[in-house]
């Protein structure tokens, strides 16, 4: 018997991976992450699986869901939104299955800063303007960000910012990056990036908390913030320079 955390991409259900969908139509139970994995996702299950949104449920609730399924020789299905190395609360479940001596995987999916970026028409990392996505969130009422890791500080890189979790701290988080980025840095703000009801909300951490603000969106988006989000100006990159030789291209 196998658990197989599966990343289930960022809600349009054609970008789970393929092996990620035929996991799930292989295990004859399903536990997913109700608020933020679309139901068609869930409907690859076999018609017969026991299917359980986790989203009402505490760990321990979780864990004895998946000890019967080993008591039962069946595989299990966890499927967590975007990829389940990030924010996902795989770590805790993972310590629990090793003190029970049962197996994993882990199926990657898309993470919904990748997701944010293909919705922008963007590439994160331009030569001369940032060449660092940090994946990083703001702590409310959650766990607290560990020392070192506050946003006034990882703002001190200049590094394109992906900032989970946070919508609803937009006064902090500009009020953190202005100092390092300045008040006209651009800032885009995606909800549900490909879902059927995305939202794009650009502005800069002068004016976007008042633009979130008006359009009444406060759950499951992310904040990004760089230089990168508005500019013309920056160098092609070395990597097709006709000049440039590697063990593929050998130049004219
Ligand atoms: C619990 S974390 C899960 C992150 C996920 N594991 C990933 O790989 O992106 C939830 C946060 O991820 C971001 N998020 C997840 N799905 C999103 C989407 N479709 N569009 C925008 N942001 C999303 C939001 O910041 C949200 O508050």
């Amino acid at each position: 018997m196998t658990v197989h955390f599966i990343g289930a991409g960022p809600g349009a259900p054609d970008l789970i991976t393929l092996r990620g969908r035929d996991l799930i139509a292989a295990c004859p139970v399903c536990l997913y992450a109700g608020s933020l994995v679309p139901e068609e996702i869930v409907a690859f299950a076999p018609s017969d699986a026991r299917v359980i949104d986790t989203a009402p449920l505490n760990l321990d609730e979780i864990m004895a869901e998946i000890e019967t399924a080993h008591k039962q020789g069946q595989d299990v299905a966890r499927v967590h939104s975007g990829d389940p190395s990030l924010y996902g609360a795989i770590g805790e479940q993972i310590r629990r299955l090793k003190t029970l001596g049962i197996e994993y995987t882990i199926t990657p999916g898309v993470p919904a800063f990748a997701a944010c970026a293909a919705a922008l028409g963007l590439e994160l990392t331009l030569p001369d303007v940032s060449q660092t996505v940090v994946l990083t969130r703001t702590a409310m009422k959650s766990s607290a960000m560990p020392a070192g890791e506050e946003l006034e500080n990882l703002g001190r890189s200049g590094a394109t910012l992906a900032v989970h979790l946070s919508v609803r701290n937009l006064k902090k988080v500009c009020t953190d990056l202005i100092p390092h980025y300045g008040e006209d840095c651009p800032v885009a703000v995606i909800f549900r990036a490909s879902w059927p009801d995305e939202v794009i909300i650009r502005g800069n951490l002068t004016d976007i908390r008042d633009k979130v603000r008006a359009a009444k969106l406060t759950r499951t988006a992310l904040v990004l913030v760089g230089r990168v989000l508005d500019v013309n100006d920056f160098t092609d990159s070395r990597l097709y320079a006709p000049d440039h030789k590697h063990v593929l291209r050998h130049g004219h």
